[in-house]
């Protein structure tokens, strides 16, 4: 049954006018209800207590989850059934990163014993690498990577990398290294990717699960000439390695399959940096350390959210939470607002892994959902994002809100003769802002502040703006799988409730057809053709204007 013909929906749509009377500010009056929502597990601490919830928002919560058959999806989900039905393909990243010692056979093959075959490839290939045994064409060491490669193949990494690259392990592990990413297909991009580099002491990893993404391609070809031109031909099968699961297409561009790194169907784009797409590059930089540790807490929160009792349940509660916002309270946007600078790529991520995934109309069956689901993800690591957008967080527009902080500073500094620490002076922000959401300064507190009238309503915030707060230990390689994974399921609990299918992007298809169409237009026009046909009027019009130079 569609989810939003189950009593617990017509509940919570009643529920959610009846909110309307509350406010937060006097909800975070109540001790036990604060402590009620609270859940914590393995380090990881959430207090959700600046959610517009009661005791019964979450009662009929909780009656949704079980009307959409949330524990069953899941457990479907980690066993390998194929809950992708457009694709028909099964999900597993949760396979990525359970233990060798795990066995789960799916169409009786055992992929978890497959995911340690290549993660040992990987370990010994970047370590053959890192120590040089591995050379480039002229003998020397390969020092630096450019790992090319757009959407899941490029932005997990990227934030995975950014989120070690403090670590003071991860520092000295990757100690005179370089890691660059070169994803858009702008000429721009390839300029700053290679800039300094050069070909004789880098290795390039392409990344593609497909191996026929048109941007990825082209910048392949274009970094492949880029080391042809200084160092030949031959060049190649030192200097150019393949991720992909299209093994005859790796082939085919001219990298050595012998050379290239595979993972499977059922490791979703968004979902595959545990998979081969980010494994090889960050052990290529950072060594395998920290993947174990990285790999090890996203399946801490994988074990939490497959067996953990869905109250106490940490994805399970983001996701309640996210579709009590956006489906009920009416709120689209969502920020994530990470106060520590290692994870300012963590929301670009997330923004790929929700909005692909949960940015759809219809059910898994084709109906129309007739309510909105998916959220818009934003975010900015605090205090940047306080000096920007948060203006309109707090008198604007309602955003939901996950602040995200760390009781360690990666790089601790403490300044002689400040009040606090530097890390501490970050964290009073982060404190401070999820109360200045919820609480806000009434027309009264204005007015006692001695603020003339006229004055008022540009001083006054409203309040009653909702937010999680996550704290954990530091931000090391652990904590960065584990945030991984939370953020991850979060999405699939609320496809899950939702009822669309979180793990195809059909919507990623009509622009790129339509680009084919334009690039076969340019190409024409370059080589002399005058006519500019089968477009409208103003894409006509556009292309002449930019063919016209
Ligand atoms: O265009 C969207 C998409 O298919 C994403 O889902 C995917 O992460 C990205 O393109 C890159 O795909 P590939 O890894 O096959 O190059």
């Amino acid at each position: 049954m569609s989810i939003h013909l189950t009593p617990a929906f017509a509940a919570l749509r009643d529920h959610a006018v009846e909110t309307g009377s509350l406010h937060l500010r006097d909800l975070m009056q109540d001790a036990k209800r604060c402590r009620s929502l609270t859940a914590e597990h393995d380090g990881v601490f959430l207090d959700a207590s600046r959610q517009l919830v009661t005791a019964k928002t979450l009662d009929l919560l909780f009656a949704l989850a079980e009307q959409a058959g949330l524990k069953s999806k899941i457990a479907a989900m980690v066993r390998g059934e194929r809950i992708n039905g457009t694709e028909k393909r099964s999900v597993l990243h949760t396979a990525l990163r359970a233990p060798k010692e795990r066995k789960l056979v799916v169409d009786g093959v055992d992929v978890i014993a497959e995911v340690h075959a290549v993660n040992a490839r990987i370990k010994k290939f970047a370590d053959a690498v890192r120590t040089g045994r591995w050379k480039g064409a002229t003998g020397k060491k390969l020092v630096d990577v450019v790992a090319i490669g757009i959407g899941g193949s490029y932005l997990g990494p990227e934030f995975v990398a950014e989120a070690l690259r403090t670590d003071g392990a991860c520092a000295k592990a990757a100690a005179g290294r370089r890691l660059r990413f070169l994803a858009n297909v702008d000429p721009i991009d390839v300029a700053r990717a290679l800039d300094g580099l050069d070909p004789a002491t880098t290795l390039v990893v392409v990344i593609s699960k497909t191996f026929t993404t048109a941007e990825t391609m082209l910048n392949a070809k274009t970094v492949r000439a880029w080391l042809v031109k200084k160092l030949g031909a031959k060049a190649v099968a030192r200097h150019m390695v393949a991720v992909s699961t299209n093994l005859d297409a790796v082939a085919k561009f001219g990298i050595d399959p012998a050379n290239a790194f595979g993972f499977w169907d059922w490791v979703g784009g968004r979902y595959s940096v545990c998979s081969a797409v980010g494994l090889v590059p960050l052990a290529l930089h950072y060594g395998w350390k920290p993947i174990e540790r990285f790999l090890a807490g996203a399946h801490s929160i994988d074990e939490h959210f497959a067996s953990a009792p869905l109250r106490k349940n940490l994805p399970v509660l983001l996701g309640l939470f996210g579709v009590w916002n956006s489906t009920f309270l009416g709120h689209a946007t969502r920020a994530l607002l990470p106060y520590c600078q290692a994870l300012h790529r963590f929301a670009a991520h997330i923004q790929q892994v929700d909005m692909e995934s949960n940015g759809k109309r219809v059910a898994l069956d084709g109906s129309t959902l007739p309510f909105q689901a998916g959220e818009v993800d934003f975010g900015e690591p605090g205090t940047n994002g306080q000096h920007s957008f948060y203006q309109l967080l707090h008198q604007g527009r309602v955003v939901p809100a996950d602040f995200i902080g760390f009781v360690e500073s990666q790089r601790p500094i403490a300044v002689k003769g400040e009040k606090v620490v530097n890390h501490d002076e970050l964290m009073a922000n982060f404190f401070a802002q999820p109360d200045a959401l919820a609480f806000g300064k009434t027309a009264d507190e204005c007015r006692a502040e001695g603020i003339a009238d006229e004055l008022i309503p540009h001083k006054m915030f409203p309040g009653d703006r909702p937010s999680n707060v996550l704290l954990l230990r530091r931000l090391d390689a652990y904590a960065t799988g584990q945030l991984l994974a939370l953020y991850e399921h979060r999405t699939a609990v609320q496809g899950f409730v939702w009822g669309n299918n979180s793990f195809d992007q059909m919507g990623v298809e009509l622009g790129k057809v339509l680009g084919v169409k334009v690039r076969d237009q340019l190409a024409k026009s370059r080589a002399g053709a005058t006519a500019i046909s089968g477009f409208n009027p103003s894409t006509t019009a556009l292309l002449r204007r930019y063919l016209e130079g």
